[in-house]
């Protein structure tokens, strides 16, 4: 039986990881959310209820990703003894397996909520520790919990994280392709060393990319999201990736990158520009072109991360 005292609903944004030359570090929040309404249970059990994208397929009882980060977050602050099992309700309106940090949701949204429910014995860099350990790493973990554009580095497997937003209004325009591509597979693809020339690339325009941001100089965003690390690697398994990056920056936007780890396009424009709608056509348009059919989804940056929106409810 549900117990008021125990539960907890959460919202936790979609992300993008990379924003182009930011291979591995940089991520931001969007306006495309998940929901989790979250009971904890003295007794052993676990439910797992799912509605909205991929709820077919998402695993029930103790293999459900939510509940290992709930069952993470009880360990770590000695209460996996006293809650040994969960409702977990879902609502999920961020595509799966497309680049857009489903899985950090998921994890995400199980240490937020339990954490609450629980007296919020972690703060949230205790909360990014824990997500960064389940997801591993944490380009997509810190913006869902942070909000706005997140700089992550990690060192001897501590993380540490830099949260902003930026000073220029952006619309972020996403190509969601029909065709889902695991982050393994997208990894697998990438080679083990890279030239000096390249990561010379990389961290200039990362470098630029964050400076402009922070500043508001978005006259310099054009240099800032090209890449040389993972992209030109990725392209054979997002057919039309140039093209469509192309055909975004036709249309007007300040520059094109794979979402995450794809199989997203994400394109950039200032809000002022008024150019989303005609991006977002472009860039379905050179999609189809590659035999790619795909949907449009046109969103801001998410400055909160992370969020309750209701506690003790029956
Ligand atoms: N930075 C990661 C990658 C994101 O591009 O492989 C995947 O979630």
């Amino acid at each position: 039986m549900d117990n008021k005292k125990n539960r907890v609903r959460v919202r936790v944004p979609g992300t993008s990881a990379n924003c182009g030359p930011g291979f591995d570090c940089l991520g931001l929040a969007t306006t495309i959310y998940n929901y989790l309404d979250l009971t904890l249970l003295k007794s052993n059990k676990v439910v797992v209820e799912s509605t909205g994208e991929g709820s077919e397929n998402i695993p029930r009882g103790k293999r459900n990703l939510t509940w290992q980060a709930v069952r993470r977050l009880l360990q770590e602050v000695g209460r996996a003894d006293e809650f040994k099992g969960a409702i977990i309700r879902t609502e999920n309106k961020v595509p799966i397996s497309r680049g857009l940090g489903s899985s950090s949701t998921a994890i995400v949204a199980g240490l937020t909520a339990a954490n609450e429910i629980l007296g919020s014995p972690l703060d949230k860099h205790g909360l990014l520790k824990l997500a960064t350990e389940l997801e591993g790493h944490p380009d997509n973990v810190a913006p869902a919990i942070f909000g706005g554009f997140t700089v992550s580095v990690m060192d001897k497997g501590e993380v540490q994280t830099f949260s902003f937003l930026p000073r220029i209004k952006l619309k972020l325009i996403v190509a969601v392709p029909d065709f889902e591509l695991s982050t393994r597979l997208a990894r697998k693809v990438l080679p083990k060393n890279i030239s000096m020339k390249d990561a010379i690339f990389n961290v200039s325009r990362a470098s630029m990319l964050i400076a402009a941001l922070v500043e508001g100089r978005e006259e310099l965003l054009p240099l800032a999201f090209d890449d040389a690390l993972h992209q030109p690697y990725r392209k054979k398994l997002v057919p039309g990736m140039t093209e469509v990056f192309e055909a975004a920056k036709s249309a007007g936007a300040l520059g094109a990158a794979i979402s995450g780890a794809g199989s997203c396009l994400i394109a950039f424009t200032s809000t002022k520009s008024q150019l989303e709608n005609k991006i977002a056509a472009a860039m379905v348009e050179e999609f189809k072109v590659h035999g790619v059919k795909s949907k449009a989804l046109i969103l801001n940056v998410d400055k909160r991360g992370a969020q309750i929106l209701r506690r003790n409810f029956k």
